[in-house]
């Protein structure tokens, strides 16, 4: 959909999930007075396999190819589902994945996530603490150059300006669903926001579209510096990636489309909270699979504050893979 709107840009892409991802009305136990949407990330992805990481993939793994790079390095926490999309896709489509670990709170959800990682093919690092992972990273990236070549560093969550291209093109996806009828207009999106780039490409994406909702995203990582500044540093940073691969710009995106709250974070990255618990039992009764680390504190949040936010209310159900 970038392609059809910046005809020329100089971005490869590689198609891995099925779109449009569907948009329909939700009821959710808990959730009142608010006219709730919900569109459906965690099919997205081959097979319905993947969730959110892959909308980032589609535009890290051709530029990952572009740049001659044959090992992808990233990071996250002992249940990430970036590393273990990163893993995956990375591994059918001929890379290697390195992946430093850092310990956060073991659930079942965790756990069943670690498992698969170490069945992923990626090598895996596992570190005490962030500040113990940075010190490490220098090190393996120089172990794992091959042929003079370095792998490539994607951050936490595939946020960098590619894979925010990701949800760029979700936000035009969501625009055009609003001019075929499937969906009304939103006044508020909401998100979890794990390393910002879906908060950031939904930004930057809604106001190409022309669309004026709002982006809120329920931060749910202690460990990065998820401000609205710092997200619309990464959306500005996108915009400018567009422009110099061929896009007519400049673009202009008002930081005040974005608003974070920590109010549901909980005590840290990956505990989950009784809120957060209540809105996943919440989501099985209504025959939605959801985990109490992201998806079930931003429903969390709409649950308390929805009828508050502009609406329509759309919330992206980005539950990862499984
Ligand atoms: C299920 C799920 N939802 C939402 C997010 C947040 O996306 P982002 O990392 O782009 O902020 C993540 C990852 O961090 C995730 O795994």
């Amino acid at each position: 959909m970038l392609h059809i709107r910046f005809p020329g840009l100089d971005l490869g892409h590689m198609k891995l999930g099925a779109r449009p991802t569907p948009v329909r009305p939700l009821a959710l136990d808990g959730i009142e007075g608010v006219d709730l949407w919900v569109k459906d990330e965690s099919v997205f992805g081959d097979g319905g396999w993947g969730g959110n990481k892959v909308r980032k993939l589609e535009w890290i793994l051709p530029e990952a190819k572009r740049r001659g790079v044959r090992t992808l390095f990233t990071v996250g926490g002992i249940g990430t589902h970036w590393g273990l999309a990163c893993a995956r896709y990375g591994a059918e489509h001929g890379f290697r994945t390195v992946l430093g670990l850092v310990d956060q709170p073991v659930d079942d959800h965790v756990r069943e996530q670690l498992a698969r990682l170490q069945a992923s093919g990626a090598e895996l690092h596992r570190y005490p603490t962030p500040a113990r992972l940075r010190l490490a990273a220098p090190w393996l990236m120089a172990r794992y150059a091959g042929d003079w070549r370095l792998p490539w560093y994607l951050p936490a969550g595939g946020s960098n300006e590619f894979g925010t291209l990701g949800y760029v093109e979700t936000a035009l996806e969501i625009a055009k669903q609003v001019a075929h009828g499937e969906l009304p207009e939103p006044g508020t999106v909401v998100v979890p926001v794990g390393s910002g780039g879906t908060v950031a490409g939904l930004a930057l994406g809604l106001s190409l579209a022309g669309l004026s909702a709002r982006v809120f995203g329920v931060v749910v990582n202690d460990t990065l510096d998820l401000s609205a500044p710092a997200l619309a540093g990464l959306a500005s940073r996108t915009a400018e990636l567009l422009v110099s691969r061929g896009a007519a710009g400049p673009f202009t995106m008002s930081e005040d489309c974005i608003t974070v709250s920590n109010d549901w974070l909980g005590s840290t990255y990956g505990d989950p909270t009784p809120a957060s618990v209540t809105m996943v039992e919440a989501g099985a009764r209504a025959g939605l699979e959801l985990e109490p680390v992201y998806t079930g504190k931003a429903l969390a949040a709409i649950a308390d504050i929805g009828p508050q936010l502009p609406g329509p209310v759309l919330w992206l159900n980005t539950h990862g893979p499984r």
